[in-house]
């Protein structure tokens, strides 16, 4: 559920920054994420598909927005696609966790900057890429925000954001989550699997605030007109993710019912093995010819003009 269409921009930012606190301790758990192998090819792919190719090229000063546990850009730093870091997010438990990380997998050149999308504490054209993963659906005045991506970014320089979710997309997946908890009982008995104890949405008091923290979801025709009046050239949009998507959102309703640690080994190679089978499915077959809009993620990427 979206937040209210008469709740307050100052109340929607307060509501974020409480909901990612208490979400910060447990986050890369709850979403599997990885800072080895598997998580630096995933990102790369996204990056890759959001700008249509690297090729070695490497970034020299990166701002990420809403940076979270550093998913996204700690994952590029060490592909070497970003040579320094400046990682933002409204959330100061987000940023912890995310200098943690960076410290114990020492990852250097890395700054964190608590501060909101929408005004950016940082001089003009200072950064060569504004990044960011799984976030613009959470900020409420997006053409403020991109009128700052602009103005921080130096002449030339690239936006590359992924996962935003689509709004078809977003219905969607209420099928396969619906499945999923139709299933659940009989999976748990088949895998001998035990319930959880505390439902999933009970165990930290961020989660009631779970349902207000999104504000939008993109047609892509929304992701171009806010490239276009931000004054960006080279303007990109596309849809990655379908088949995928809705497996990996049916898997993880189905694990979220029973308790971790009944989880056998063999069942969680299973599921990720089949969601990277069918990630290579949507990536070579149905993302180079379906329409954007049918596919849960989006990306976007565009130039400043030089
Ligand atoms: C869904 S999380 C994604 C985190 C990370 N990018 C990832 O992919 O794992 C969204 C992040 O955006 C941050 N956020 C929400 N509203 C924001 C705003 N108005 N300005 C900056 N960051 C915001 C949240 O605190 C949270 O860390």
């Amino acid at each position: 559920m979206p937040a209210s269409p008469t709740a307050t921009h100052e109340h929607i930012k307060d509501v974020n920054t409480r909901y990612h606190d208490a979400a910060a301790e447990e986050y890369d758990a709850k979403w599997g994420i990885d800072f080895g192998e598997v998580g630096q090819r995933q990102v790369r792919l996204k990056l890759v598909k959001a700008l249509g190719g690297l090729k070695g090229r490497c970034f020299g000063d990166a701002l990420e927005i809403g940076s979270g546990t550093g998913y996204f850009s700690l994952n590029l730093v060490q592909l070497g696609a970003i040579e320094r870091l400046t990682a933002t997010d409204i959330s100061p438990g987000m940023l912890q966790r995310l200098a943690a990380t960076a410290e114990a997998l020492g990852i250097e050149g890395v700054t964190t900057v608590e501060t909101e999308a929408e005004v950016l504490p940082f001089e003009d054209e200072s950064f060569d890429l504004v990044l960011g993963h799984a976030v613009l659906h959470h900020i409420p005045d997006l053409d403020r925000a991109f009128a700052e991506f602009r103005r921080v970014l130096r002449p030339g320089g690239m936006i590359a954001f992924a996962g935003e979710p689509s709004r078809y997309g977003d219905r969607l997946a209420a099928l396969p989550k619906r499945a999923g908890l139709a299933l659940a009982p009989a999976w748990r008995r088949a895998i001998g699997a035990h319930v959880r104890s505390t439902p999933e949405h009970e165990q930290s008091e961020g989660h009631s605030l779970e349902g207000e923290v999104d504000v939008h979801a993109f047609a892509p025709a929304d992701l171009r007109r806010l490239l276009k009046n931000a004054g960006f050239e080279q303007r990109r949009v596309g849809g990655e993710e379908l088949l995928s998507n809705a497996w990996g959102w049916g898997l993880r309703t189905v694990e979220s019912s029973a308790e971790p640690e009944s989880i056998s080994f063999g069942w969680r190679r299973f599921a990720f093995n089949s969601y990277i089978a069918l990630q290579k499915v949507d990536t070579k077959v149905l993302e180079p010819h379906l329409p954007a809009e049918l596919f849960y993620n989006l990306l976007v990427s565009a130039r400043k003009p030089a």
